[in-house]
Formats: C-alpha cells, sequence, structure tokens
C-alpha cells in the first residue's frame, strides 16, 4: 500500500497543514444543500405515507409526535475523511444541518474539536466505521477520502468495496453517498471510477456530474 492510503501519511499531513481540499467550501455546500433538500422531501413524504396508513414511529428518521402529527427530522449527515475541511462546520452552524465529521487521523479530529466546539468530530476509519450503528445516516459527504484511499494504492479495489460497503451500510434507506472527486478515469489509470462505484448496496446507481 503507498503512504496516501495509511493514518501515518494523513497524521503527519495533518500536522503540517489545514487545507481545504479541491474546492471553497461554499460551492461544495451549495451542492450539498441541494442533495439534503432532495432528501428533507423524500423523508417528508415517508412520514406522510407513514401516518396516513396509521404505521406512526417506525425507529427511523421521522418520529411519531402523537395524535397523527409528525415531529421533522433532520437528515442526519455523515461528513466521513473531513480532515480539516470546514464543509461540515459551516453546514451544522450557518445551515442548521445536523453533521457528525469523522477521520481516522485522530490528530486532526482532535484540532477541530478544539477550533470548531458545538461540532461533532469523531475518529473513524471509513473502511470499518463500527462507531456509527447501521442506517443511522442519511447522506455521507465525502471530499477527497475516496480518492486518497484509492489513488494509486495497491488492493485498491478491496479498499473501495470497504468504503462503499460502510457507506451503504451506514445510511438509512434512500440515502445518499455523495464523493467530491478529482480523479478522471485517465489518471486513476487502470481503474474506471465509475465502474469501481457500482455497488449493489446503492442499487448500482451512480450519478456522476461535474462541477466547472
Ligand atoms: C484529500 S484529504 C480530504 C480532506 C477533506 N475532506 C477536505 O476536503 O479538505 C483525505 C482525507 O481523508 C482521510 N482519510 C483517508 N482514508 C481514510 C479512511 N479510511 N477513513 C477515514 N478517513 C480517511 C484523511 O485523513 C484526509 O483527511
Amino acid at each position: 500500500m503507498t503512504a496516501l492510503g495509511t493514518v501515518e501519511f494523513w497524521d503527519s499531513f495533518h500536522r503540517r497543514e489545514h487545507t481545504e481540499w479541491y474546492l471553497p467550501v461554499d460551492v461544495v455546500v451549495r451542492e450539498v444543500l441541494c442533495v439534503h433538500a432532495e432528501l428533507t422531501a423524500q423523508l417528508l413524504r415517508f412520514a406522510t405515507s407513514q401516518l396516513a396508513s396509521g404505521g406512526g414511529s417506525n425507529g427511523g428518521p421521522w418520529e411519531d409526535a402523537g395524535r397523527g402529527q409528525v415531529s421533522r427530522k433532520r437528515p442526519r449527515i455523515l461528513h466521513s475523511g473531513c480532515g480539516s475541511s470546514t464543509v461540515g462546520v459551516v453546514l451544522q452552524r450557518e445551515h442548521d444541518c445536523d453533521v457528525v465529521n469523522a477521520d481516522f487521523s485522530e490528530g486532526v479530529m482532535d484540532s477541530m474539536r478544539a477550533l470548531y466546539p458545538g461540532c461533532e468530530f469523531i475518529r473513524s476509519d471509513a473502511r470499518d466505521a463500527a462507531e456509527f450503528p447501521s442506517q443511522s445516516f442519511d447522506m455521507v459527504i465525502d471530499k477527497g477520502m475516496f480518492d486518497s484511499a484509492t489513488a494509486r494504492t495497491e488492493g485498491r479495489v478491496e479498499t473501495a468495496k470497504k468504503l462503499l460497503d460502510e457507506a451503504a451500510r451506514v445510511l438509512a434507506t434512500g440515502g445518499k453517498y455523495m464523493i467530491f472527486s478529482a480523479f478522471s478515469n485517465d489518471e486513476l489509470g487502470q481503474k474506471d471510477m465509475t465502474d469501481m462505484l457500482v455497488h449493489p448496496g446503492f442499487g448500482g446507481q451512480v450519478q456522476a456530474s461535474s462541477i466547472p
């Protein structure tokens, strides 16, 4: 495995610098909020149908507040491989989103916790994210983590599978895994990014779009 896929590489990187990768925060936040709005509407439709059928609370993302009223819960976001990105902080503080930030580098989680009190930063390896129960999020955001974990790395196909297995496990039904990637298929050499992202946990569905 090359250095880029290892926690040692990232521990050392995060000790040296705090970087926002790929895109300005406001651009990423705007993209995330579009998907967040779709998920909110999806959750509302689900809650309405549950109540109409007398289902009430099912332990899912919506709660029956009693007397046929629904108490809305916001879509829950896991910001995976967050590093020192402030995307999750801005989503929570400025857009009232429900965000858990996670990264496998303990050092950067400690420094982010100190810098942004009130925001949640958890050390977790996205290949085996046992800290998070199954179906506990509606959205996983990943900016650069999938890229780095699978970049020119021996065993990257297995790593990609583990990342997708875990994302599919922690997501509730209808949830989305949103990956911001700077990789074209060419850069990846022997792998095809779109092929690599096809996974049964997501019904084989991959939607790709580019941000200018
Ligand atoms: C290219 S950086 C992107 C950081 C941040 N998302 C951003 O956009 O600024 C990749 C990040 O993924 C984290 N990472 C890599 N592999 C990981 C894994 N298996 N589990 C959790 N975090 C991981 C690294 O520690 C690093 O913070």
